[in-house]
């Protein structure tokens, strides 16, 4: 038996997208070359580009491909500080629990490049505090150069009050960046209506394929760029466009739209009851998050008395995959910033799991891992007190 519960770390690729991409691997021609094969790929990927960005509700000239997410959003990141520090403004803005692709960078500019670094809190279910924005901006407004904070967290799914930082940053001009890469295709997400500065998304958290990862930045909004070469993608992310992988993530994105709400109607169902049962099953667990609103697919549950690395272990010899926390800090034995940013301690940030779910994951599945998961808490928590 093996049942995926992990889908926020990466998703398996749709049949459709894996067989865009197939076709598009036999194809050759380089999109930048004058030829007709060169002409032929461009045209794919130029679809591409029109389909990901009605997707987003951006328009085609807004996205830049990057080969992945977290070199995205370093870009994104890193240059929005350098543009705002051309003009006299020094401090960044981050949230507490945003992913190491954003908080390493944000960590790095305060320690090599001079930036001042402020993060701002969340509350008890991991909603951003944008009383604490509103402080910040009415002493300090004009000394900031880039706030970025994500559109729905990574491990308790909980969903960020974008739109109101986006108000609040409007007054004194500053651009605002968000990783919506948990929140493409989960929940309504438009980059125009947003009025956001910079976006980033990945591929294979939406059934795409792993290796591509866009940037959305406003038209006229042009940064320098990191890599110079070729010129492509408005001069900010040169190099050979990589087309197998635009293509099967515009045919992802495609998929997703078109099925947005049945999907996540129905993932949210799944979800629902997984959390309603596990919580009445297993005595003192709770959801993290759960007053407030989240994307569909993602369940963080904390079981007091337990070690969430052992019950990764013991699941996984069940055939059940989950995490206890993001992917990418995963067997790195820290708690969760997240977590401890909600108010946990050490010790219940590392009693947690994060289940997620995803177009493929099924009623039985959920109901097997309904039956298996309490024994593993049970006997885990037993052999915690011998
Ligand atoms: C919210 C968030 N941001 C950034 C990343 C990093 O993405 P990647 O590892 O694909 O570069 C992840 C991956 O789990 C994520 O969940």
């Amino acid at each position: 038996m093996s049942i995926y519960l992990d889908h926020a770390a990466t998703t398996p690729m749709s049949p459709a997208a894996i067989e865009a991409m197939t076709a598009q691997l036999v194809k050759v021609g380089n999109p930048s070359s004058l030829h007709s094969d060169g002409r032929s790929t461009r045209k794919d990927l130029e679809g591409s580009r029109d389909h990901i960005a009605t997707a987003i509700g951006s328009h085609s000239r807004e996205i830049i491909f990057f080969f992945f997410f977290t070199e995205a959003n370093n870009t994104a990141l890193k240059v929005l500080f350098w543009k705002g520090r051309a003009s006299g403004r020094n401090l960044v803005v981050i949230s507490a629990i945003e992913h190491h692709a954003i908080l390493d960078p944000a960590l790095w500019l305060a320690e090599h490049d001079g930036a001042e670094l402020v993060i701002l809190g969340v509350d008890a279910n991991g909603v951003i505090r944008t009383e604490e924005l509103v402080d910040l901006l009415s002493s300090r407004g004009d000394e900031v150069a880039v706030i970025s904070v994500m559109a729905a967290n990574n491990e308790t799914g909980v969903l960020q009050p974008i739109r109101a930082i986006v108000e609040l940053a409007k007054h004194y001009g500053i651009p605002v960046r968000s990783d919506a890469v948990q929140c493409f295709t989960k929940s309504p997400l438009s980059f125009s209506d947003l009025g956001l500065t910079a976006m980033t998304l990945s591929a294979h958290k939406i059934g795409g394929p792993l290796g591509i990862g866009v940037l959305v930045l406003q038209a006229g909004f042009d940064i320098p760029a990191l890599l110079h070469g070729g010129g492509q993608e408005r001069d900010i992310r040169s190099g050979t466009f990589n087309a197998p992988s635009i293509v099967a993530f515009a045919i992802a994105a495609n998929e997703s739209m078109n099925d947005f709400d049945l999907r996540n109607e129905r993932v949210g169902r799944l979800r629902d009851h997984f959390a309603t049962e596990i919580v009445e099953k297993v005595p003192d667990a709770y959801v993290n998050g759960a007053g407030a609103d989240r994307i569909p697919g993602i369940v963080s549950v904390t079981f007091p008395g337990t070690e969430s690395d052992t019950l990764l272990l013991l699941l996984d010899a069940q055939g059940i995959s989950c995490s206890t926390g993001s992917a990418c800090s995963a067997g790195v034995q820290r708690p969760s910033h997240v977590l401890l940013a909600m108010g946990h301690d050490d010790r219940s940030a590392r009693s947690t799991l994060r289940f997620s779910l995803g177009a493929t994951t099924t009623r039985d599945e959920i109901e097997s891992t309904l039956e298996i998961l309490p024994k593993v808490i049970e006997s885990a928590r037993l052999a915690n007190l011998r």
